[in-house]
């Protein structure tokens, strides 16, 4: 394990905007998919990222691996600058890290046999040579709760839970100590996603592997986490410790996302009037904070001015204004859907 004293991930006031050739009269536009998120990741840690879709999850778990060019804003991956960092840096950054996809026949070669996707991967990151190649292959089959036998098979033949599972012994061949983990259960039964999200506990006890898990289903991201960001048209709008975030929220969204889970109290009816309509889209984002008009808290003040900063309450950021004023302000709305008292 390296001693290094800096976080294994840090990301500082990253942008990240796509040029859209716009209408009649409207000329360049971007879309601001990610706008100024900072975060942290220990080594071992598992973060949460959450939010509708379309808020910018993706793009923000790209844009960490270098997958995605960055318009503003720092990615340091142990202490390296990887935003314009050294080719050597951007390597040993490729070396490191890996990323997990929601469908998991897209991420695998449909030519190739499970194990020859895997011993390619061994083969190019000089993990493995000659006769110890079908050696790890099996190794990481097994890791992952899958038969050595399955080398053999292609994906074609595997259902999609084995797929998920081959996937991930493909991620874990460069030995990674970062993956972004991008909805992978998202398209599996829930059984099959309970498991895989088992496997994903168990291997980050034994690898020490820092997760970024992007997920809608918060209920999913409960289980998983240690901590959660929620980001909401790009931004992060709270980030915490699991426990504070569902527990605790502070930012209204949050609230509303947390009372929407219906594995909490599957009897409980749905509030439906905790989330105004539909997000703006990420080419007008509102003026003030981006969410005021969805929120039912909104006061006027919220809907002038720049959105607001994170606030920081210990381990606790939100970007709310609404806790100036008394801190019981949204309480009551949260804990009447929560606790159910
Ligand atoms: N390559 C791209 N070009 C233009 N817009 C994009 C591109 N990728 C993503 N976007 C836009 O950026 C926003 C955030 O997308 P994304 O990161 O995929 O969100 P999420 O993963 O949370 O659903 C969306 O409005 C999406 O349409
Ligand atoms: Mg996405």
């Amino acid at each position: 394990m390296a001693t290094s004293t800096y976080p294994l991930l840090e990301v500082e006031n990253l942008s990240v905007a796509f040029p859209v050739s716009g209408g009649f009269g409207f000329g360049r536009r971007s879309v601001h998919a990610v706008n100024d998120v900072s975060l942290r990741i220990q080594a071992g840690e598992t973060l949460g990222l959450v939010g509708e879709s379309g808020s910018g999850k993706s793009t923000l778990g790209r844009a960490i691996l270098h997958l995605e060019r960055a318009t503003a804003g720092t990615v340091r991956f142990e202490g390296r600058l990887i935003t314009g960092g050294l080719p050597s840096d951007i390597a040993s950054l490729r070396e490191q890290t890996a990323m997990i996809f929601q469908d998991p026949f897209s991420s695998l070669n449909p030519r190739q046999t499970i194990g020859e996707g895997i011993a390619e991967v061994l083969r190019v990151h000089g993990k493995a040579q000659g006769a110890a190649i079908p050696a790890r292959v099996g190794e990481l089959l097994t890791l992952v709760g899958l038969d050595p036998e399955h080398a053999t098979r292609r994906p074609q033949a595997l259902s999609g839970g084995q797929c998920q599972r081959a996937g991930i012994a493909r991620a874990l061949a460069i030995e990674p100590r970062l993956i972004v983990a991008d909805e992978c259960v998202a398209a599996l039964d829930v059984s099959i996603q309970a498991q895989i999200i088992n496997l994903l506990m168990d291997l980050r006890e034994r690898m020490g592997l820092a997760i970024l898990f992007i997920a809608h289903d918060l209920a999913v991201v409960r289980r998983l986490c240690d901590r959660v960001a929620v980001m909401y048209l790009g931004r992060i709008v709270e980030m915490g410790p699991t426990h504070t975030i569902f527990d605790q929220p502070l930012h209204p969204y949050t609230s509303a996302l947390v009372a929407a889970i219906p594995e909490i109290d599957p009897d409980r009816p749905l509030p439906a009037d905790l989330l105004r309509g539909e997000p703006p889209s990420p080419l007008s984002i509102p003026a003030g904070c981006p969410f005021h008009p969805r929120c039912i808290h909104a006061l006027p003040a919220c809907g002038h001015g720049p959105a607001p900063g994170l606030r920081h309450r210990a381990d606790h950021a939100f970007a709310c204004v609404l806790h100036d004023r008394s801190s019981d302000s949204i309480h009551p709305v949260t804990k009447g859907a929560l606790q159910h008292e």
